[in-house]
């Protein structure tokens, strides 16, 4: 493996997309190889013993195209399977994605924070360690961003239909006096402009990991000496488990947004 090999980044779809944007930001000399599965989107709702089984075969698939280091863009696959990927993949770093509730814990005015993630997140260990942790003192309102995945996976992200959708989910946590909601999905920030319209006259943040995530990413490319040559000119592929147009929407909406 060389230091001008890519760095893997990988989600059950297109959410990860936003992650690969701020990656591609902050590391311009990288090269990127973007998995979007597709075949098996959306993870939310599996069995862990399943999501663990799909990330296994994705971040395989990542080592073996040669990736120097790999970023699990899923909450889903995070919680579900960041320990057991990171155990057998030894050779390879693997950075993975933590809900963003320790920033929101430490700037709430309010006391109440909102989280809006997938069902299997909210329900695994990595989420509850991480509320345990940063949330003491503090109300801690999960809320499951029923359909969310779905929008954005069908490009319907910016409808009546969504923005309805995200304000059922959202509502309650205003209610309850919520000042901080967390995007603790890849597939969410896709759909600001929807959430952004909802909290409107409010004094309410929207916070998302993914820039932590591409800070993260460059750090551990420092600390392991693998960043690319100077002279390296990157390259970004598109690849997934479903089909030829599913792989070039991936690359659409990347570099459409990038
Ligand atoms: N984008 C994913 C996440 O961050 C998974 C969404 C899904 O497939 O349900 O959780």
């Amino acid at each position: 493996m060389t230091n001008n090999a890519p760095i893997g980044v990988y989600d059950s779809g297109l959410g990860g997309l936003t992650v690969w944007r701020e990656i591609r930001r902050a590391l311009p000399g990288e090269s990127l190889l973007y998995l979007g599965d597709g075949k098996n989107c959306p993870y939310g709702s599996r069995p862990r013993e399943e999501v663990q089984a799909l990330a296994d075969a994705a971040v395989g698939y990542l080592v073996g195209q040669g990736c120097k280091m790999i970023v699990v863009a899923c909450n889903t696959a995070t919680a579900a399977a960041i320990d057991f990927l990171r155990a057998k993949y030894a050779a390879v770093p693997i950075v993975g994605m933590e809900p963003a509730v320790k920033p929101a814990c430490l700037h709430t005015r309010s006391g109440v924070v909102g989280v809006l993630a997938t069902e299997r997140s909210l329900d695994g260990e990595l989420f509850r360690r991480t509320a345990e942790r940063y949330g003491h003192g503090i109300e801690v309102l999960t809320v499951p961003g029923r359909g969310f995945v779905e929008l954005v996976e069908s490009d319907r992200e910016a409808t009546p239909e969504a923005e309805a959708c995200v304000r059922a989910a959202v509502e309650p946590m205003l209610a309850r006096g919520a000042d901080q909601i967390v995007l603790g999905c890849t597939h969410y920030p896709f759909l600001l402009p929807v959430l952004e319209r909802v909290v409107a006259g409010r004094d309410v943040t929207i916070v998302d990991s993914s820039p932590a995530v591409a800070r993260r990413v460059a750090n551990l490319l420092d600390e392991r000496s693998l960043r690319a040559a100077a002279d390296h000119r990157p390259v970004y592929t598109f690849h997934t488990f479903a089909d030829e147009a599913y792989r070039q929407r991936l690359e659409t909406k990347a570099l459409a947004d990038a």
